[in-house]
C-alpha cells in the first residue's frame, strides 16, 4: 500500500477497508486530467515563486515522463496505490526525488479531484456535442432525401394524418439538437476551475487562481472554496442530459423496431446491425436498436445513482462523492457508444418506400381532409366531421376507402360532394397542402431544412 497519508497513524488499514477505500481501479481513467492539472498548478506556483523555476521544471518533465511511459505501456498503473492522485505523485517523487514532494503545495487531493472530474467531464461533454452533431448530419442527409417518401403519421399508435419520412425525422433532428443545447448549456455553467480552493477553506499561499484557470481553459475560478470541492452539480446535469438523450435514442429505436418487424415493413435494417436466431433460421433481429432501447435504464439509473448519494452530504467534502465516478464513467460509455451505433444503424437502414407510402392510404388517413373539403364548400366543420364519421363507418361496411367510392355513393351521404373530391383527398393533396410552419408539406419542409442547413454550417 502506498499512501500519502500515514505519519498520524500506527496501525495499519484492514485490507477490505483498504481496497473498500481505494479508487485507484476506476480513477485511472483521470489520469491525463490528474496531470494536466498538476502541470498548470506547478506553473502557477513557479509564477507566484513559491516554487523555483527549475523546480517547475523538473515537476513538469517528470510528469509529462509519467503519462508517456504509461500510455506507452512502460509504467503499469498498479494496484499498490490508493488512487490516481497517489500513484502521479508518488511516481514523481520516485522520478525526480525531493522536488516531487512539493508539487502538492497549496492544493489538497480535494480540489485536485474536484478539477480532474471538471476536466474529464468537460471533454466527455465535447465529445458527446460532437457524436450528436454526426448525428443530425445524418438526419439531415436522410430528410433531403425523403421530401416526398410518405408514411403515415400516428397517434396513440393509429393510423392519423399522412405525414412524409423527412418531417417524421425532423422531429428527431428537432430532439437532438435540444440535446447540443443543453450540453451547451451545462458546459458553460461548469466552466470554472476549482483549483486553490484547498481541502476546503482555501490556502495561505498567495496562489494566483485566475492564472490557473486561464492555463487550464476555464472561464475563471470558481467563488466559494467549500462549494468548489463539494459541488459535483455538473456531473448531475451532464447525466441528466444523457438520460435525454437516451429517451432520445429509445423512444426513436423503438420506432424503428416496429418499422422493421413483418407487420410494419417500413425499412430494412443492413446485416451490419442486426442478428440471427440460434434456432429460427429465418430472424433478422434488431438486437441493436432494442439493447440501446434496454441500457437508457442504467443511464438512468446512474442519474438517480449520483442524485441520491449528493442528496445528505454535509458541506464540504465528504468520502461519499468518490461515488461519482464508476456509474458517471459508465453512462458516459454507454451513451457514447449508443450514439455511435446508432448512427451506424440509421445510415445503413433501408426505407422501403412503396409500403410507407401504402400504408399511409389505408387506414382513413384522408379523413380530415374529407371534413376539410365540406368545410370549404361551406358545412360548418362540426358537421363536416360528423358526415364524414358516417363516410367512414359506410365505408368499413363495404372494406373500401373513402376515394374508392363512386361519386354517386359520396352524395347519398352528403349531396355537397363534388368530382374534384377526389383531388382534394388524394395522399399527395393531403400531405402537400399542409404548408403551416412546421408541417410535411415539401414546401415548409424546406424552409425548415434551410434552417438546419445553416444551424450545422454554424460551428
Ligand atoms: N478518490 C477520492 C475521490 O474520488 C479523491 C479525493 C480524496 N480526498 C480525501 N479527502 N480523501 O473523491
Amino acid at each position: 500500500m502506498a499512501q500519502l497519508w500515514g505519519g498520524r497513524f500506527t496501525g495499519q488499514t484492514d485490507r477490505l477497508a483498504y481496497r473498500f477505500n481505494a479508487s485507484l481501479s476506476f480513477d485511472q481513467r483521470l489520469l491525463e486530467e490528474d496531470i494536466q492539472g498538476s502541470i498548470a498548478h506547478v506553473s502557477m506556483l513557479a509564477k507566484q515563486e513559491i516554487l523555483t523555476k527549475e523546480e517547475k521544471e523538473r515537476i513538469i518533465e517528470g510528469l509529462t515522463g509519467i503519462l508517456e511511459d504509461t500510455k506507452q505501456g512502460r509504467l503499469a498503473i498498479t494496484e499498490e496505490y490508493e488512487d490516481i492522485h497517489s500513484f502521479v505523485e508518488a511516481n514523481l517523487i520516485q522520478r525526480i526525488g525531493d522536488a516531487g514532494k512539493k508539487l502538492h503545495t497549496g492544493r489538497s487531493r480535494n480540489d485536485q479531484v474536484a478539477l480532474d472530474m471538471r476536466l474529464y467531464i468537460r471533454h466527455q461533454v465535447d465529445r458527446t456535442d460532437g457524436l450528436l452533431k454526426t448525428l443530425l448530419q445524418t438526419l439531415y442527409r436522410l430528410m433531403e432525401q425523403h421530401l416526398d417518401t410518405y408514411m403515415p403519421g400516428f397517434t396513440h399508435l393509429q393510423k392519423a394524418q399522412p405525414v412524409t419520412l423527412s418531417h417524421h425525422l425532423g422531429a428527431y433532428f428537432e430532439m437532438f439538437r435540444r440535446d447540443r443545447q443543453r450540453m451547451a448549456d451545462l458546459r458553460r455553467r461548469m466552466n470554472y476551475c476549482p483549483l486553490g480552493a484547498g481541502a476546503l477553506a482555501g490556502t495561505t499561499y498567495p496562489l494566483d487562481r485566475d492564472y490557473t484557470a486561464r492555463l487550464l481553459g476555464f472561464l475563471g475560478p470558481t467563488q466559494n472554496s467549500m462549494d468548489s470541492v463539494s459541488d459535483r452539480d455538473y456531473v448531475i446535469e451532464f447525466l441528466a442530459a444523457l438520460s435525454t438523450v437516451m429517451m432520445h435514442l429509445s423512444r426513436f429505436c423503438e420506432e424503428i423496431i416496429l418499422w422493421n418487424s413483418n407487420e410494419y415493413g417500413f425499412v430494412e435494417l443492413d446485416d451490419a446491425y442486426s442478428t440471427g436466431s440460434s434456432i429460427m433460421p429465418q430472424k433478422k433481429n434488431p438486437d441493436i436498436a432494442e439493447l440501446i432501447r434496454g441500457k437508457t435504464g442504467r443511464v438512468y439509473g446512474a442519474l438517480m445513482g449520483m442524485l441520491t448519494t449528493m442528496k445528505a452530504i454535509p458541506l464540504a467534502y465528504n468520502k461519499d462523492m468518490q461515488e461519482d465516478k464508476e456509474q458517471t464513467f459508465d453512462a458516459i460509455d454507454t451513451v457514447q457508444d449508443c450514439l455511435t451505433l446508432f448512427n451506424g444503424m440509421l445510415s445503413t437502414m433501408r426505407f422501403c418506400k412503396d409500403v410507407m407510402e401504402k400504408s399511409a392510404m389505408r387506414g382513413f388517413t384522408n379523413a380530415t381532409d374529407a371534413a376539410d373539403y365540406l368545410v370549404g364548400k361551406g358545412v360548418p366543420f362540426r358537421d363536416a366531421h360528423r358526415i364524414i364519421g358516417e363516410l367512414v363507418l359506410y365505408c368499413i361496411g363495404q372494406k373500401k376507402s373513402i376515394e374508392e367510392c363512386s361519386l354517386e355513393e359520396l352524395k347519398k351521404i352528403c349531396p355537397v360532394f363534388e368530382k374534384d373530391v377526389y383531388e382534394a383527398i388524394c395522399l399527395k393533396t393531403c400531405v402537400e397542402k399542409r404548408l403551416t410552419i412546421g408541417a410535411p408539406g415539401q414546401k415548409a419542409m424546406k424552409a425548415a431544412l434551410a434552417c438546419y442547413r445553416e444551424y450545422l454550417q454554424e460551428e
